[in-house]
């Protein structure tokens, strides 16, 4: 009886030592999960939102970290809050996606105090680089640029342009509306409606497009600044029997190029698709690598995207792409 008392006593007792976590074998001390809070926008803001979180949380999976992933849901107050919470919780990193660009200050100064480095992705913020870590980011005007220069090569006659623009104040909807807007005053062309849609919302797009449809607003050109908000302009257009796309009245632009939009430009029924590349997964896991690593970085980056053009596209681009 003493003899199995004591057998189990010493199972429990190493049971409770694995418990404890992995010790290193070089330090012995005890190799601790690299914690990262993720600040992010909205959970199902679009299809793109959807690829960048998934992305997130991959590869902070395959890379072993442990993700404390919390979501704004359009409200920026309370993703400077989410922020600072974490920060509280002594994250070893902070990510944030910002709804709105501005505003930030006192949370990346909060995080350097702590030596927490912050890390800004997606959507750059308004920030003096002494007060973040790191930026991955799109260069959004950069997408608009891409956009106005394309219509610029179509000729048009004449050109009456509906924006249907992005959440007020991010840095996406700021630079592909800045692009818009100054394309437009350079090269003389009416911009009949303008107007951001809460959210990148596709009902509130194909709502607007609707009302103008039936308010007998004239217009060639929709500039959606992103996939959905496209489809919802070209649902309002083919239930008011306006032609729209490669051989359509409309022209269609879209920004995203997620697989399924790649498919309507492929068909002729958007017209152009800008890239924004959703997948900083494995982009901020190599950069936290080398900040674990001691190693110098590249402090910004602005990721490399490209434009799919209903004449040129092919199914093999297609079927290249990976969200
Ligand atoms: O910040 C990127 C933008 O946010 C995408 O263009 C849009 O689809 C997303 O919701």
């Amino acid at each position: 009886m003493k003899k199995l008392f004591s057998a189990v006593l010493v199972l429990m007792l190493v049971l409770s030592l694995a418990a404890c976590g992995k010790k290193s074998e070089t330090t012995g001390k005890e190799d601790k999960k690299i914690t990262v809070g993720v600040v992010q926008t909205n959970a199902n803001e679009s299809d793109w939102r959807t690829a960048n979180t998934n992305s997130i949380n991959k590869a902070f999976e395959e890379a072993g970290f442990e993700t404390k992933m919390v979501f704004g849901e359009g409200d920026h107050a309370k993703q400077i809050s989410q922020a600072q919470q974490l920060i509280q919780e002594e994250v070893d990193y902070l990510v944030v996606l910002g709804l709105q660009s501005a505003g930030w200050e006192d949370v990346a100064k909060a995080a350097k105090e702590a030596g927490i480095p912050f890390i800004m992705a997606d959507r750059k913020l308004d920030l003096p680089e002494d007060l973040y870590t790191a930026m991955v980011c799109s260069d959004f005007e950069a997408e608009g640029k891409k956009a106005v220069d394309w219509l610029k090569k179509q000729n048009l006659p004449s050109y009456k342009i509906v924006v249907l623009g992005g959440d007020t104040g991010s840095s996406a909807q700021l630079g592909r509306s800045k692009a818009i807007e100054e394309g437009a005053a350079a090269n003389g062309w009416e911009i009949v409606f303008n107007q951001n849609m809460k959210g990148w919302d596709e009902n509130l797009a194909k709502q607007a497009v609707a009302d103008l449809i039936a308010s007998g607003t004239e217009f060639n050109v929709i500039y959606a600044e992103n996939d959905n908000m496209a489809r919802g302009a070209c649902d309002a257009m083919s239930a008011a029997g306006i032609t729209y796309g490669k051989n359509g009245d409309v022209k269609v632009i879209a920004f995203d190029a997620n697989k399924w939009a790649l498919e309507k430009v492929l068909a002729g029924e958007f017209n152009l698709d800008v890239e924004c590349n959703p997948l900083h997964g494995p982009r901020i896991v190599k950069l936290i690598k080398q900040l674990e690593a001691g190693e110098k970085i590249e402090k910004n980056v602005y990721v490399e995207e490209e434009v799919f053009d209903c004449d040129t596209i092919t199914r093999e681009m297609i079927d290249a792409r990976s969200y």
